[in-house]
């Protein structure tokens, strides 16, 4: 009998058909909850599961009694029940490296746009409002040659400290849990503790995942010790930062602007008065998006299913301790 998967991702015809080969798919498109009759008639008999943006809650394990594996097409798996999954013996499979360097874009692009003003000076032109050569009221800030503090250091931060250090010319400073000899020989950076780091740079970029040690790293006390010209970048998770207290911040001028792909709450809600800020610039999650990396990160998930589903390691493997050779 071939084991089912239950396709919920963006995935190609190439990867569906990759998986038809060994496998019984069955595909729900656009899925965002586990309340569809047609997911839920389909859990009891399914082994694996390949999408992303799903709530795996204990319930939907419940009715998966024969769940084997879970490839998230997603870095991140901060929704995810993992001790539970390892407790059922359930695989998580996730999709680092091949999304490291368009995030690592991403970054850059926030950090050029929120210091350049890009999208607000775009808006000032394509409102008409260009009547005259522009003067100090429409200034930026520099990057290059500035200091960049990446708060986390794993694989993007250390992808968005090389484009500031190789390519802008940035003094690179970073606060991460365990010291990074390999990056401070190739990049010149310097860790630092995490408050001075804030006190020092003069662009600030998050990166690191959401876990209970870092939800809520960046708040009040964090945006009373940056610059008021500090730039503020987060391409990590939004519940790394106290929301309302990055909105006084910028209201006070504690800091100057702020790059965001992430939120608290996303999509973001329409009361929210960050995009309406015009020192924000703001993208809906974004980090990973082209045609490319979207497409790669699916082909990791369904290459990890695969291997999953046929006993075989799979690539990119989040809960060790499920694995059973
Ligand atoms: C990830 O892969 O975790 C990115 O944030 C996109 O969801």
């Amino acid at each position: 009998m071939q084991k089912r998967i239950l396709a919920y991702g963006r995935l190609s015809e190439a990867q569906l058909a990759q998986l038809d080969r060994d496998f019984e798919v069955q595909t729900f498109p656009g899925l965002e909850s586990a309340d569809d009759p047609a997911f839920l008639a389909a859990l009891p008999k399914a082994h694996g599961l390949v999408g992303s943006g799903l709530p795996i809650t204990l319930e939907l394990l419940d009715s998966a009694p024969n769940l084997e594996a879970i490839a998230t097409i997603s870095v991140g798996y901060d929704g995810m029940p993992v001790d539970e999954l390892t407790r059922r013996g359930i695989l998580l499979c996730n999709t680092p490296d091949v999304l490291t360097e368009t995030t690592a874009d991403t970054g850059f692009a926030l950090i050029l746009a929120a210091s350049r003003r890009v999208v607000e000076l775009a808006d000032f032109v394509r409102r008409g409002d260009w009547q005259a050569s522009i003067g100090e009221a429409q200034f930026g800030s520099d990057v290059h040659g500035k200091t960049l503090g990446m708060i986390g250091f794993g694989r993007i931060g250390a992808a968005v400290a090389r484009r500031g250090a190789l390519g802008f010319g940035m003094r690179v400073l970073y606060s991460n849990a365990s010291p990074k000899p390999a990056l401070e020989q190739e990049l010149g950076a310097e860790r630092r503790t995490h408050d001075s780091l804030l006190a020092e740079a003069d662009i600030i970029c998050v990166t690191v995942p959401l876990t209970a040690e870092t939800e809520h790293l960046i708040g009040a006390h964090e945006f009373g010790l940056m610059k008021p010209s500090a730039i503020f970048v987060n391409i990590a998770r939004g519940r790394v930062v106290r929301e309302a207290d990055l909105i006084a911040a910028l209201e006070k001028g504690q800091v100057r602007a702020a790059g965001l792909d992430v939120f608290e709450q996303e999509p973001l809600s329409p009361e929210s008065p960050l995009p309406h800020m015009p020192s924000v610039v703001a993208l809906p999650h974004a980090g990973s998006a082209t045609y490319e990396t979207r497409d790669a990160m699916a082909q990791r998930a369904v290459d990890n299913i695969s291997r999953a589903l046929q006993g075989q390691r799979p690539i990119s493997l989040v809960n060790e301790a499920a694995w059973r050779p």
